[in-house]
């Protein structure tokens, strides 16, 4: 890695933060308005981590968040509140005002515009992000001081010594995989169902979240913006991109989505696709001596229920908790308590969407090829149920909008 031309830069600070996702810039910016130093270190550049689109869907609790700490703006200026959502099935509509049941309101604002707020507020109160500066080695986490080694494109390399480094760098990054596995314990299911997830140039149909539970198998719509619209159409799990054509794409998306009284399924320019395999996956613990996963990096659940992200900024707000009552006080009480802490809102939000897949898929788990019209009649009672109990749909709104778990 290094020879004789190599840069070596060598930086100093109290903690290292890997990874420029929703868990790694909420921290950083906790942190920041704490006067804790801290840094950045993120594998790709600017341009990319600003234009990458995932999620979108903001919880209650994650919207009262930002909103507390002032990293708001951009999503109370051009983000959309949602209170209702919409199942189809048998060419039914099932509204479910999951709003009114908990007094509480989602948020669709695209997370590639969360994370170009968010590093645009980091980096103009003086935050230091290394972008194109992959995180290649992690050492000393049983030391007094760890160390990341970086390199860059420009063959230089970055060393940043640190207290602590908070690992959040999702499911592929480094840090997960520098916690010995004798340490930690891997809980994973895999559903055996794919996503094919679409992203298309037009105005979305409706402005709900559509969920619809077809014969031929699940599709969503899910509006991202006034002329961005996210699409989900269930496919085998690792099926192949060259089997989706944007004319059978359109064409399954209409059939899918068809309800009574239908309204256009306006088409146009699809400017995304990929193949998501149904898979949650949960880390414990969740930290290893000086290193502190949050986000992806320590657990990944299924876009069904749009919990990934809100539970990596969720982790970030624990994370930033304990970091900073330790660099105040010394005491390390709630760094040690931090996979305790965060563990139970995981597990309880991994069983929701557990639920959420049971209920939009015909064939989710162990069930395949037995009796579809059984578990669709099951899906039917169950669709009714939150459409007519209470208690039910209370049950449902309070997981699905994400109040306090
Ligand atoms: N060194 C530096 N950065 C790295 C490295 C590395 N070795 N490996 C990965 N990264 C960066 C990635 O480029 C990415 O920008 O870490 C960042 C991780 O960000 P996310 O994947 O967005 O992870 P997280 O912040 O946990 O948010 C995850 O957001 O999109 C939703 O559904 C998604 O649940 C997910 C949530």
């Amino acid at each position: 890695m290094m020879n004789s031309r190599s840069l070596l830069k060598h930086i100093s600070t109290q903690a290292a933060i890997v990874g420029a996702g929703p868990a790694g810039l909420v921290l950083a910016l906790l942190l920041q308005k704490e006067g804790i130093d801290c840094v950045v270190v993120e594998r790709q550049s600017r341009a990319y981590v600003e234009s990458r689109a995932r999620a979108g869907l903001i919880e209650h609790q994650i919207v009262e968040l930002l909103r507390k700490h002032g990293f708001s703006e951009g999503m109370d200026l051009n983000g959309v509140p949602h209170t209702t959502c919409e199942f189809r099935h048998g060419g039914r509509r099932y509204m479910i005002p999951y709003g009114d049941h908990v007094h509480a309101s989602h948020f669709v604002y695209p997370q590639q515009f969360i994370v170009q707020d968010l590093l645009q507020l980091f980096i103009s109160r003086g935050g230091i992000v290394f972008f194109s500066h992959p995180a290649v080695k992690i050492e000393g986490l049983e030391s007094d001081r760890a160390v990341i080694t970086c390199t860059s494109s420009e063959n230089s390399v970055l060393k940043v010594e640190c207290d602590f480094i908070a690992g959040c760098d999702g499911f592929q990054g480094l840090c997960r995989s520098s916690i010995p596995s004798t340490d930690t314990k891997i809980f994973s299911k895999q559903y055996g169902i794919g996503w094919l997830a679409i992203l298309a140039e037009v105005p979305s149909s409706t402005k709900k979240l559509v969920y619809a539970l077809h014969k031929s198998g699940f599709a969503g719509q899910m509006p991202r913006t006034s002329q961005i619209t996210r699409y989900y159409l269930e496919c085998p799990p690792n099926d192949q991109l060259s089997n989706w054509s944007d004319d059978r794409i359109w064409s399954e998306l209409g059939k899918r989505l068809a309800v009574d009284g239908d309204e256009n399924l306006i088409q146009g320019p699809i400017v995304e696709k990929r193949v998501l395999n149904m898979r949650s996956v949960v880390m414990e613990p969740m930290q290893y001596k000086r290193l502190f996963l949050a986000g992806d990096a320590a657990h990944i659940i299924t876009p069904v229920g749009a919990k990934g992200m809100n539970l990596a900024i969720s982790d970030a707000d624990v994370l930033a908790n304990a970091l900073i009552h330790y660099f105040r006080s010394g005491d390390e009480v709630l760094l040690r308590e931090y996979s305790h802490v965060c563990l139970p809102r995981v597990w309880k939000t991994q069983e929701f969407s557990d639920w959420m897949i049971r209920l939009i898929h015909s064939n989710a788990d162990s069930d395949q090829n037995k009796d579809k019209d059984f578990s669709d009649r099951l899906r039917q009672v169950r669709l009714e149920r939150l459409q007519q109990t209470d208690t039910y749909a209370k049950l449902f709104a309070e997981s699905y909008v994400g109040l306090k778990q």
